[in-house]
């Protein structure tokens, strides 16, 4: 008969029992991770490798595709989102590279100057906005600065999977130019543009989409005048739109909450007042309506909600013009409505 099992009951210390599991916003952070190891790849980013907590060996986090990003609960309270860079069937660990923000609002800051190796954190399951087709005849990954973090996810799969791709990293000095080395020895064409004034950018970028093929696709991440330059050349140039898929960092267009509206929930029969100064995340958060959130600033698609009724006010950066044109769906952390009242499915 087999040897009998013997429990290993580790010593859980307070700051870890303290993590919180799942915070009343209907966000789950239910992963506790352990900071692995920090490097540094460049004088600005690094390199953080988290690792289960439980160090039985068979102990794996949920896998992650492509382009997924986790919430992180940073040791000052804070939560952000950060992509993941790992690559394919990698379930020992999740691995991000942060960049330092001069202008941090405590993200960046925080996990460069307080985060220290043997650290315990609380961490989402991964979360897929931006998802990778793998029916591509070519995929074309455009990254500028450190967009290029979901993007190398995206060129690991396709390098491990032997599909053709090409990954133009828009960079403004070299040493922004990260996993070089790994990316010249991958399967896909890696080229790097560094240096560019913005009419140089656009310059390039009317180059590389001059041709629009509806079976290629476009990824697009990196900082927001690079992004918006792509996406203005790519509608130029007549991609279809359903190739091109992007995903901002941040909103940078300023939000105009200054209307007030009612909101009827279709499932719960409720009917709430959303008014002016607040959101309607918010408003149903307040009433028990728990909906899952991340960025809360309409770049994410986290909070997308579907629309049954009204026409909204999108105020994000998340949905594209025509799904933006459609008005079934918003998000619920950032929209608002053009309509005096909306019927959501919720
Ligand atoms: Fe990110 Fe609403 S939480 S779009």
């Amino acid at each position: 008969s087999p040897a009998p099992w013997i429990p290993i009951i580790a010593a859980v210390s307070e700051n870890q029992a303290s993590l919180p599991a799942m915070s009343d916003t209907g966000n789950s952070t239910p992963l506790r991770i352990r900071v692995a190891s920090i490097d540094s790849l460049s004088p600005t980013v690094r390199h953080f490798r988290f690792e289960p907590l439980d160090d039985l060996p068979e102990s794996q986090l949920p896998t992650a595709q492509p382009g997924a990003h986790i919430d992180v609960q940073l040791p000052n309270g804070l939560v952000r989102q950060y992509s993941l860079i790992n690559g394919p069937g990698e379930t020992d660990h999740y691995a991000i590279a942060v960049k330092r923000e001069p202008a941090s609002r405590g993200g960046s800051q925080a996990l460069h100057e307080q985060l220290r190796v043997g650290d315990l954190l609380a961490s989402s399951v991964p979360r897929n906005n931006f998802t990778l087709r793998r029916d591509a005849e070519h995929t074309h990954l455009i990254a500028g600065g450190i967009g290029l973090t979901p993007l190398l996810a995206m060129a690991r799969a396709l390098h491990h999977m032997g599909r053709p791709y090409t990954l133009h990293h828009f960079a403004a000095q070299d040493t922004e130019l990260l996993f070089q080395s790994e990316l010249q020895a991958m399967s896909g064409e890696y080229l790097c543009h560094v240096g560019l004034t913005p009419s140089q950018t656009a310059a390039t970028m009317a180059e590389l989409l001059a041709t629009p093929d509806a079976h290629q696709h476009l990824y697009l991440c990196g900082p927001a005048p690079m992004l918006q330059c792509a996406r203005d050349t790519a509608a130029a140039c007549q991609w279809p739109e359903h190739t091109v898929h992007f995903e901002y960092f941040s909103n940078p267009e300023a939000r105009d909450d200054s209307s007030a509206f009612e909101v009827d929930l279709a499932r719960s029969g409720l009917s709430l007042n959303v008014p002016a100064g607040q959101s309607l995340l918010s408003v149903l958060r307040e009433n028990g309506v728990t909906l899952p959130s991340s960025c809360e600033q309409g770049a994410c698609g986290t909070c997308r909600v579907t629309v049954l009724d009204g026409t909204p006010d999108h105020q994000d950066v998340y949905l594209s013009e025509s799904e933006k044109a459609r008005g079934d769906c918003l998000m619920s952390c950032v929209s608002r409505a053009r309509s005096q009242k909306l019927t959501l499915d919720l």
